[in-house]
């Protein structure tokens, strides 16, 4: 395949930046998004210039790292993450767009990699419990309901990869968040904090400068791990709770 990129360069935070183009060729239709992406750098450090700087760990869609505009898309046209996209999604002589997660909270640090340490503060504001964990427990030893097994489940398989504030008109992390907080209020260990949980959560997302849910529902369609747009319709509920509660 051969195809032209066009792709976001920024020197550093301060930097304007700009689009740029590059043509590649002799990519296979079995090379990971990311892997073209590579090939591009080792051309761009053999011509003596700065490769593209973009974000990957595990690549295997585990670990949230990647996380790159394509076309105009969260993590591309496929709903999976940008390590798990494959270049047979494109066309020979396609032109892809390639740009950063573009959010107020996620500041850009170079060319395609942003700052989402915004999410490890609202993880940190309540992504914990306080249970006495000692040595591992034996299996079972804290009944679990099936259906709240479940839903914990379903929610930690959020990697924290900011997909969905990118891919909010809002630039809301309201998914996100749901997705935290669920994840350990419908959890019987998760109940001591459950009220201050959501609250200080929810204060920090506002802190950090993230917009509004306004119900588009575009975050669960770009979500690579198919959180579902109901977590929202929880932690609305979670939260009026909390502060009822705390109300007296
Ligand atoms: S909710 Fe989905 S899109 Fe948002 S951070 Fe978690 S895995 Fe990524
Ligand atoms: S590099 Fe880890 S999820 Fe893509």
């Amino acid at each position: 395949m051969n195809l032209k990129l066009r792709i976001w360069r920024q020197k550093n935070s301060e930097d304007r930046g700009a689009m740029v183009s590059y043509d590649i060729n002799e990519i296979t239709p079995d090379m990971s998004f990311l892997e073209m992406l590579d090939t591009l750098n080792e051309n761009l450090t053999l011509a003596g210039e700065d490769p593209v700087a973009f974000d990957h760990d595990c690549r295997e869609g585990i670990c949230g790292s990647c996380s790159l505009m394509i076309d105009g898309q969260a993590h591309g046209p496929v709903q999976t993450t940008t390590c798990q996209l494959q270049m047979r999604s494109f066309k020979d002589g396609a032109e892809i767009v390639i740009e950063p997660w573009r959010a107020r909270a996620f500041p850009v640090i170079k060319d395609l990699v942003v700052d989402r340490s915004a999410f490890d503060r609202i993880i940190g504001a309540g992504g914990y419990i306080t249970a006495p964990t000692g040595s591992a427990p034996d299996a079972h030893a804290t009944p679990v309901p099936k259906p709240a097994a479940d839903s914990a489940f379903e929610n930690a398989a959020c990697i924290g990869c900011g997909a969905c504030v990118a891919a909010c008109p809002n630039g809301s992390a309201t998914l996100f968040t749901a997705a935290k907080v669920a994840h350990l209020n419908v959890l019987p260990q998760g109940q001591p904090e459950r009220e201050t949980r959501v609250l200080n959560m929810v204060a920090q997302m506002d802190d950090e400068g993230f917009g509004g849910c306004t119900n588009t529902g575009q975050c669960t369609v770009s979500c690579p791990k198919e959180i579902p747009f109901i977590s929202i319709a929880n932690l609305n509920r979670e939260y009026r709770r909390a502060v009822r509660s705390s109300k007296g």
